[in-house]
């Protein structure tokens, strides 16, 4: 859906110690991949633990315009899919709401369709780039009519003649190289991706579990990734698991929080994925992984968080960005509290997500006290430890759930808390936030105008 309701201007303020367990909803990107797969698999694809935020209920909508029934059998989500190929014409506009992941998967999997669709977002959404999916769906054939930019609102017209494609991702970027396998899939032949970064490996690894031939292959290249195209793909059961990015909220928050104990049960630990905690822990956290298991192919534990009072800044390592690209805004603000200054490299990738998050963060830490330096791909927060971050300013989360939400974690440990101007957004990835957060003992609410 386009925007939400009117803004919801939410607080936080230091509480007492968190304790308890947070159980934290499904994994965003492998919600979006088991709608789209079971979508373009023949028959019935059965998930559970499923996220229910906004960005992938609009995907969920998106299946059913390209003609996949979707429904909900008590707790488990049903789609019923129309096989490779096999997505009708929508016959009306394809709304994916703030979701990249959402409108660019999507793209890709019609791209080599003979038919056509029209896509649109909300405000965040149509500001974002979209050549970078366009480019490479032209190869296939597709194309696509877009605003300047090559922004949404946008009609791609799927390929009558689909040809394979060879293609070196220029940014590393999961949406892009998931959206061009989405195209192999319906194109004869093998679709090559090269990747010189490894990014989060969903795709290849549900592709495969579905029933496709997917060959990953470290090169001196880079990631090459092999697609052999037009696979019959066969319906599966998919038990979604938590996702790290939503973990990192509860665990930053125990982190800065004195007395905190919390534990963060059946987290993925893919390393594409884990690249946050392993940064915290360098930085002196008190982060434990327990219950170590694999399920599904994927890493898994229970994280324990426990608050931390000897932060140290660190200098993040540049080619570790992919596997925590969605987390350096909390990271941030957990910066903020640790001595001495974080250094965060080789993330211009920041500059183009729901919002440009390195100045949302920036203007919204210095305004609360925090000294931030910044360039085109890099930026440095330096960190006044415990008991000395006043905070108490009112911050913009600019149409950006991680945004929100880090600002609001950053406010538990301010002397004068934080204010957000509008947490609606929080809905589009972790509906269940604000009451989790309070059951730990946070001091986060919903705020008078
Ligand atoms: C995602 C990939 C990342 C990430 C996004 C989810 C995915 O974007 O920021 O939240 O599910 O593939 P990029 O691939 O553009 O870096």
């Amino acid at each position: 859906m386009s925007g939400h309701g009117p803004a919801i201007p939410m607080q936080s303020k230091p509480s007492g110690p968190l304790t308890g367990e947070a159980h934290v909803p499904g994994d965003k990107s492998i919600s979006h991949r088991s709608l789209i797969l079971g979508a373009m698999a023949l028959g019935e694809t059965r998930v559970t633990g499923l996220l229910e935020g906004q960005d992938v209920l609009d995907t969920g909508a998106a299946m059913r315009a390209f003609g996949a029934e979707v429904w909900k059998d008590g707790e488990t989500w049903v789609i019923r899919g129309v096989g490779v190929g096999g997505f009708a014409e929508p016959d009306q506009v394809i709304d994916c709401g703030n979701s990249g992941t959402g409108v660019r998967l999507i793209m890709g999997a019609m791209a080599t369709s003979p038919i056509a669709a029209t896509f649109t977002g909300d405000a965040s959404l149509n500001g974002r780039p979209m050549a970078r999916v366009t480019d490479p769906l032209a190869l296939f054939g597709a194309r696509a009519f877009g605003r300047s930019g090559g922004r949404l609102p946008m009609t791609i017209q799927g390929a009558e003649m689909p040809v394979p494609v060879r293609y070196a991702t220029p940014v590393p970027s999961a949406q892009v190289k998931s959206a061009v396998l989405l195209a192999g899939l319906n194109a004869p032949g093998e679709t090559v991706v090269i990747e010189r970064e490894a990014t989060r490996d969903h795709s290849e690894r549900m592709l495969a579990g579905f029933g496709a031939k997917v060959l990953s292959e470290d090169t001196a290249e880079g990631r090459v990734i092999t697609l052999t195209g037009q696979p019959e793909l066969a319906p599966q059961t998919i038990a979604v698991p938590r996702d790290p990015s939503s973990a990192a909220f509860p665990v930053c928050a125990a982190l800065i929080t004195e007395g905190s104990d919390v534990l963060v049960p059946n987290i993925g630990l893919n390393p594409t994925r884990a690249g946050l905690f392993t940064t915290l822990r360098e930085m002196g956290a008190d982060l434990t992984y327990e219950n170590e298991r694999e399920e599904g192919g994927e890493p898994v534990a229970d994280l324990r968080a426990r608050f931390s009072p000897d932060l140290q800044g660190i200098e993040v390592p540049p080619e570790r960005a992919a596997s925590m690209i969605d987390e350096y805004p909390v990271l941030s603000a957990v910066a903020a509290y640790a001595r001495g200054k974080t250094h965060m490299p080789g993330v211009k990738e920041l500059r183009v997500k729901e919002s440009d998050r390195i100045d949302a963060m920036a203007e919204g830490l210095r305004a609360n006290g925090i000294e931030v330096a910044e360039g085109e791909d890099w930026w440095t927060v330096t960190g006044r430890g415990f008991g000395d971050v006043t905070g108490g300013a009112r911050v913009a989360s600019r149409l950006d759930h991680r945004i929100a939400m880090s600002f609001l974690v950053f406010g538990l440990a301010a002397r004068d808390g934080i204010t957000v101007d509008d947490g609606g957004p929080i809905a589009t990835s972790f509906p269940v936030f604000e009451p989790l957060m309070q059951g730990l003992g946070a001091a986060i609410w919903r705020a008078e105008g």
